[in-house]
C-alpha cells in the first residue's frame, strides 16, 4: 500500500504507533486522529515534527470532531479503543461508548469519504468466549462474555452492513494478545514491573495454568499491511481473520520465561486461585491461523525472541 490517503485512529497508541511508522514507510498520507487517552505523541512526535503524519487530538466519540478530517480519504485502520477487558466489567458504558459509538462514527465518515477500504482492530481474545474446541477458528460462533468483547463483536457487525451497504472493502483482525516495544500494560508488562520492585516473589491472578497465545507487535503490524494490501482485491466486501502465534503458553511458564530473562533465580510463585485471571477472561486462547497465512503472512518472532525485545526495551524505559 502506498501513495494512499490514511486515516489510523488510535495512532499515538501501542499497536497504532508502530503502524504509522510502517504506514509512513511506505510513503502514504497518514493522517492520526487520538484522544491520548491512554497515549502521549512521544512515539509519533518524530513524523509530527517532519510533517510526515498530521495529528488530529479529538475523541472518536464525537461525532463533530470527525469534521476535523478535511479532503479525501482511500482507508480507515481503525485502532482507537477502550482496550481494558477487565475494566469493562465494571463500566460497561464506558466500552460501549469507546467502541462502539466510536466504531459507528468512523464508519458515518467512510459512507460520507467513500472511503475503498475500513480495517479494525478486533479481538480473537474476547470475542469468541469460553471455546471447548483448539485452535478457535474464524467460523466458531462469537460469544463474548466480557462487555469489552461484546462490543468489538458490536463494532464487527455494524462494519459488515456498512461495507455491504455502503460498498467498500473491510476486514476485521480477530488479535491475540500483542506485547512489544511501547507497550504500557498486558501480563508481560506488570509481570515485569512486579518482579522489578520484588525479585523473590511473583503473585499471579488465577491459578497460573491460563494458556494463552502472544504475539510480538512487529508481527501484528505485518499482519496488517498484509491484508492492506490485498483488500481492494478481496471479492467479499467484508472479511475477518484471526491474528496470532501457533504456540500457546501458560502463564505460569511465561512468568518462568520472563525470569530467565531477567537473570532471576528461584522466585517464588503465589496463586490467587480458580481458573481465571478475572471476570470476563477466557481461561484457554489458541487462534487458528490458517486463513491469514494463506495471504501469505506467518509470525517470524518466537515468543522468547519477542519477549527478549520487550525486556530489552522495558529496561532501557525504566532507568
Ligand atoms: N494489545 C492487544 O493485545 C490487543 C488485542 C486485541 C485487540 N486490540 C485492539 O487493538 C487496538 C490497539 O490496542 P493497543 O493495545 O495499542 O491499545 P492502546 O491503549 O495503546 O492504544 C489505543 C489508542 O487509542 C486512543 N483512544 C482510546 N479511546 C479513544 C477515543 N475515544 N478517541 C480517540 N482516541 C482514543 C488511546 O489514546 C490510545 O492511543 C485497540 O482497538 C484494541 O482493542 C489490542
Amino acid at each position: 500500500m502506498e501513495n494512499q490517503r490514511i486515516l489510523v485512529t488510535g495512532g499515538a497508541g501501542f499497536i497504532g504507533s508502530h503502524l504509522v511508522d510502517a504506514l509512513v514507510e511506505q510513503g502514504n498520507q497518514v493522517i492520526v486522529i487520538d484522544n491520548l487517552i491512554s497515549s502521549t505523541t512521544e512515539y509519533i512526535q518524530p513524523h509530527i515534527d517532519s510533517h510526515s503524519i498530521q495529528f488530529i487530538e479529538a475523541d472518536i466519540r464525537d461525532e463533530k470532531c470527525m469534521k476535523l478530517i478535511e479532503g479525501s480519504l482511500d482507508f480507515i485502520f481503525h485502532f482507537a479503543a477502550d482496550p481494558d477487558v477487565r475494566e469493562s466489567v465494571f463500566t460497561p458504558l464506558t466500552s460501549f461508548d469507546h467502541n462502539v459509538k466510536g466504531t459507528m462514527n468512523l464508519l458515518e465518515l467512510g459512507r460520507q469519504k467513500e472511503i475503498k477500504g475500513f480495517i479494525f482492530a478486533s479481538s480473537g481474545g474476547t470475542l469468541y468466549g469460553d471455546v471447548e474446541s483448539f485452535p478457535i477458528k474464524e467460523t466458531d460462533l462469537l460469544k463474548p462474555i466480557s462487555p469489552y468483547g461484546a462490543s468489538k463483536a458490536a463494532g464487527e457487525m455494524y462494519i459488515s452492513a456498512y461495507a455491504n451497504s455502503y460498498q467498500f472493502k473491510a476486514v476485521s483482525l480477530r488479535l491475540a494478545n500483542i506485547f512489544g516495544e511501547r507497550s504500557n500494560h498486558g501480563v508481560t508488562y506488570e509481570f515485569f514491573h512486579r518482579l522489578s520492585t520484588n525479585p523473590a516473589e511473583l503473585k499471579i491472578l488465577g491459578d497460573g495454568q491460563q494458556k494463552k497465545s502472544y504475539l510480538h507487535v512487529s508481527d501484528c503490524v505485518k499482519a496488517v499491511i498484509t491484508v492492506a494490501d490485498i483488500i481492494e482485491s478481496q471479492s467479499k466486501y467484508y472479511d475477518y481473520y484471526n491474528v496470532g502465534s501457533e504456540d500457546w503458553i501458560t502463564v505460569d511458564n511465561l512468568a518462568r520465561g520472563l525470569e530467565d530473562i531477567m537473570g532471576l533465580k528461584a522466585v517464588k510463585h503465589s496463586f490467587q486461585g480458580g481458573t481465571k485471571g478475572w471476570v470476563g477472561d477466557v481461561h484457554l486462547l489458541l487462534l487458528s491461523i490458517e486463513k491469514i497465512k494463506a495471504l501469505g503472512w506467518a509470525p517470524s518472532l518466537s515468543f522468547t525472541e519477542g519477549l527478549k525485545k520487550y525486556v530489552h526495551w522495558m529496561k532501557l524505559e525504566t532507568h
